[in-house]
């Protein structure tokens, strides 16, 4: 019994740290292979070209577009955190509802972003509006 408890314990010690370096794993190693080569691994993306993600206001005010801009891709002007961009993002099509949920809650927890978790039925119905409105800007 004591063997047990001890052996619960250990679980769940390790559960934790595990999920103490980040809850989104998956997420993140999408991001390393789809979103880093621009945004950069600490989200600061390059000023006056690529927008950061890092602290990004338009993240927070936008947040029904973003799975739109991932899949369908985004041009012309935005402004974020006060300075202007107007390069093109090209979209990724071939990312699954499940990868675009689990890359934005990378980037919602990440480096200082404190954004709620977005779940995977509302990326759905925001994304068949995007469908419909291939256009999101
Ligand atoms: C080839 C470079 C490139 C890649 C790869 C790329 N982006 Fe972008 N992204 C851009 C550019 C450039 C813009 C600005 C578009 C504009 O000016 O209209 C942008 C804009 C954005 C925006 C809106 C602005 C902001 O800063 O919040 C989000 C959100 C975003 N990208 C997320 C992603 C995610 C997530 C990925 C990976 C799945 C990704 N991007 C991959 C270049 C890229």
């Amino acid at each position: 019994m004591k063997n047990k408890l001890t052996f619960a314990c250990f679980l769940a010690l390790f559960g934790w740290c595990a999920c103490k370096e980040t809850p989104y794993q998956h997420g993140k190693i999408m991001y390393t292979n789809f979103c880093e080569n621009c945004h950069m691994a600490d989200g600061s993306g390059l000023k006056g070209i690529i927008p950061p993600l890092a602290k990004a206001d338009f993240l927070q005010k936008n947040k029904e577009a973003v799975p739109c801009i991932i899949r369908a891709g985004m041009k012309g002007e935005i402004t974020v955190g006060g300075q202007t961009y107007h390069t093109e993002m090209v979209g990724i099509p071939k990312l699954t509802e499940f990868e675009i949920t689990n890359i934005i809650n990378y980037i919602h927890t990440s480096w200082g972003n404190n954004l709620p978790p977005v779940k995977h039925p509302d990326v759905r119905t925001w994304l068949k509006r995007c469908e419909k409105n291939t256009k999101p800007f």
